[in-house]
């Protein structure tokens, strides 16, 4: 069983890709044009009928992507690959959906309806725009879980055809789980589900990428699709699925946690430090790592540079092939990770500067 508000990192992917059925993006990758780079890096591992979303950009017709986002906290650097994905998604021509699941954070998260909404424009719209989302464009649709009176219409009709037994067996649910937290897959299912309605999109293929721990939702809205389809003629939604950045003290990065994660709102300072500190795949001494080399697949700070820092593949590569042969030493390369890292954090705080009125605007 896999409960999305407990998750941790330490997952063993492919076990649990075995056991739920999710496909390898590595066989269908040579079939994608223009692979981003969380593709590319294997970053984007698992997938459901992506497929049918494929087709759709080969033959440039219209398609939804879906995602949400749990305001409870601060938005840190493994957010940011949701944001690429949904950059990559809108340059193909997707019609993109995102959910501010302010009423999941209120179930799950003890956070009120203003917290909620306070956190989604300052950590993560203003940051969504400083990326270069477009979030103004006609394409892409924000909104928040509780102001939005068609998604909970919707999630209600869909609660009709599931029972406490099927949501027991998906997410453990027990008998002291609140009834909000019962309630709060449906609404995230109606979130994906929403785009295809009448109103929205109409029926279309739909692609959520997501992390491993949120396919419990994925599952269940397949399931529920498919009950309506008649009604409604929902095709089931796709998925992907990404892993997850490893946290600067090889525990799982965690908004809750600041040691752990690289915040987007971080003074550049303060996260050129916190590079500098971090856990890497070094050898116990500099004698020892020049003669064995470095451990890039088990270091932090590599996978900063792999998810985030260095676009390049070749540059990239070598950076891997200095490691393992020890000409590259964890020092030298900290250093070069912090300056990136610096200039990232600067040029986002540049770019913050004059969104949050937008991102105000967006929500009222
Ligand atoms: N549950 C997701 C999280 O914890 C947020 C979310 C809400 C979501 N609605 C969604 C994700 C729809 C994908 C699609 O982060
Ligand atoms: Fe990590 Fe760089 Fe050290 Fe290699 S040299 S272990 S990539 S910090």
């Amino acid at each position: 069983m896999i409960d999305p508000w407990t998750f941790s990192s330490t997952v063993d992917y492919e076990n649990i890709m075995n056991q739920f059925g999710i496909k390898k993006f590595e066989d269908i990758k040579d079939n994608i044009k223009d692979l981003s780079l969380l593709m590319r890096r294997g970053i984007i591992f698992g997938h459901r009928d992506f497929n049918l979303i494929q087709e759709r950009i080969d033959k440039n017709k219209n398609f939804i992507c879906i995602t949400g986002m749990m305001p409870s906290g601060k938005m840190h650097i493994g957010h940011k690959m949701i944001v690429d994905q949904l950059k990559w998604y809108f340059k193909h021509g997707g019609n993109i959906f995102i959910s501010i699941a302010d009423m999941e954070a209120y179930a799950t998260r003890e956070k009120s309806f203003e917290e909620g909404k306070e956190i989604a424009i300052n950590e993560y719209l203003v940051n969504y725009l400083a990326l270069g989302l477009d979030l103004t464009h006609k394409n892409v649709n924000v909104y928040l879980q509780s102001r939005s009176k068609p998604l909970n219409d919707l999630a209600f009709k869909l609660s009709k055809k599931v029972n406490l037994s099927q949501m027991k067996a998906i997410y453990g649910f027990e008998n002291t789980t609140s009834v909000a937290h019962l309630y709060v897959p449906l609404i995230q299912v109606a979130d994906i589900l929403l785009p295809q309605t009448k109103d929205f999109c109409s029926p279309q293929p739909t692609v959520v990428p997501v992390g491993i721990d949120q396919d419990p939702h994925i599952r269940l809205t397949r399931d529920i699709a498919i009950k309506f389809k008649d009604e409604f003629g929902f095709i089931a939604p796709g998925s992907t699925y990404h892993r997850f950045i490893t946290g600067l003290t090889n525990a799982k990065m965690s908004s809750s946690k600041p040691k752990t994660a690289i915040f987007l709102n971080d003074s550049p300072k303060v996260a050129e430090k916190k590079v500098k500190t971090a856990k890497t795949g070094g050898r116990e001494s500099l004698k020892e790592q020049k003669k064995l080399g470095g451990r890039p697949d088990k270091c932090v700070v590599y996978e900063l540079l792999l998810y985030h820092l260095i676009d390049d593949d070749k540059k990239l590569e070598e950076v891997y092939k200095k490691c393992k042969a020890g000409t590259l030493l964890c020092g030298e390369c900290k250093q070069m990770t912090a300056i990136k890292i610096r200039d990232l954090l600067e040029d986002l705080a540049i770019k913050r500067d004059g969104k949050r009125e937008i991102a105000e605007n967006i929500l009222d």
